[in-house]
């Protein structure tokens, strides 16, 4: 009975997996900050994302960890990178079946470890919003050339949505979605993340261009913003933390998909609860994602995705 009268529903086909890829890995390099997330080699990421799929999750978000950083984040835009190597290994071994979805940010490839082009003064500096833009549209070309289905950037440069239509379109891709990360905080939960993508900022922090965690209106600004340059799908990150304003951005903008971002503070601290037998680590995620999923959210972007996806199957809602 109370599977019948539930109001929420939640299955895998919502949940969208990140990987990441390390261009100069030999072999799985595990993330200490998040159990059980690996940096995968090149050559051997299409079999992870096959174990994947075979539990049900069928769309990725690729991250890429390259072996040469310098500040115009090159590794970023070149078509032998890291990320386009990825994709086009994925397309060819997982075909039409996997939705491909990628990162396109500049803090992993840069030296400095900044999303975008650093201005520097003396030792003021600041992100050049504006310079920032044509690499912004290199980048989401080169994966889309690559055979990318969803291009997500991360930036939060502001414009950076429109840059994404225009380039894509001129270039031909008018068919390429863009999945912006239209209200992304300023988060500490971001922490393991940054460990796992090699991309803390190596001085300042990315309050200039990123929320305040303390507004909420501010969201709707952004996400208004991303709409009127061409967006496809919203986004709010991190999730847990953001649940009021999930629920904001989708009554506000019912006819736009909005994604969720379950970030890696989300994952570790469940995670980490769950191994000293703190917390029940699979009803946990399995409650964590459903609320996601109840304030608003039509896709979860979470490292817990496979093993929701099994859990999903196994017994559906019936964990409540
Ligand atoms: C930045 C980016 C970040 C994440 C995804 N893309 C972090 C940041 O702004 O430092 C975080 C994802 C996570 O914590 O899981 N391009």
């Amino acid at each position: 009975m109370r599977n019948l009268v539930a109001e929420t529903d939640l299955g895998p086909e919502r949940l969208i997996a990140p990987l990441f890829v390390q261009e100069d890995a030999r072999e799985p390099v595990p993330i200490e900050a998040m159990p059980g997330i690996y940096r995968w080699p090149l050559g051997s990421v299409a079999d992870e994302a096959k174990r994947i799929l075979e539990k049900g999750v069928d769309k990725f978000l690729l991250f890429g960890i390259p072996a040469r950083k310098d500040e115009a984040a090159t590794e970023a835009y070149n078509p032998q990178g890291v990320v386009q190597r990825a994709v086009r290994e994925l397309r060819r071994e997982l075909g039409e079946r996997a939705t491909l979805m990628t990162d396109v940010c500049m803090c992993q490839y840069t030296s400095h470890g900044h999303c975008g082009i650093v201005a520097r003064s003396g030792d003021r500096w600041r992100v050049d919003n504006d310079a920032t833009l044509p690499y912004m549209g290199k980048i989401a070309v080169s994966h889309a050339e690559a055979g990318a289905d969803v291009v997500g950037p991360s930036s939060m440069m502001d414009g950076v949505v429109g840059q994404l239509r225009r380039s894509l379109d001129e270039a031909g891709f008018g068919d390429v979605l863009i999945m912006a990360y239209s209200v992304k905080y300023a988060s500490n939960f971001y922490g393991p993340f940054r460990e796992a993508a090699e991309s803390a900022p190596a001085f300042g922090d990315r309050r200039t261009y990123q929320m305040d965690p303390r507004n909420a209106m501010e969201a709707l600004k952004e996400a208004e913003l991303d709409a009127e340059e061409g967006a496809d799908i919203l986004m709010v990150k991190p999730a847990l933390p953001y649940l009021d304003v999930i629920r904001l951005v989708k009554d506000a903008f019912p006819q736009y998909p909005l994604a969720a971002y379950s970030v890696s503070g989300e994952y570790s601290m469940v995670k980490a609860a769950g191994e000293r037998g703190w917390l029940d680590e699979d009803r946990s995620l399995l409650e964590m994602l459903y609320a996601i999923r109840r304030a608003g959210a039509d896709a979860i972007i979470t490292y817990y995705a496979p093993r929701a996806a099994e859990l999903l199957r196994e017994m559906g809602g019936h964990v409540f």
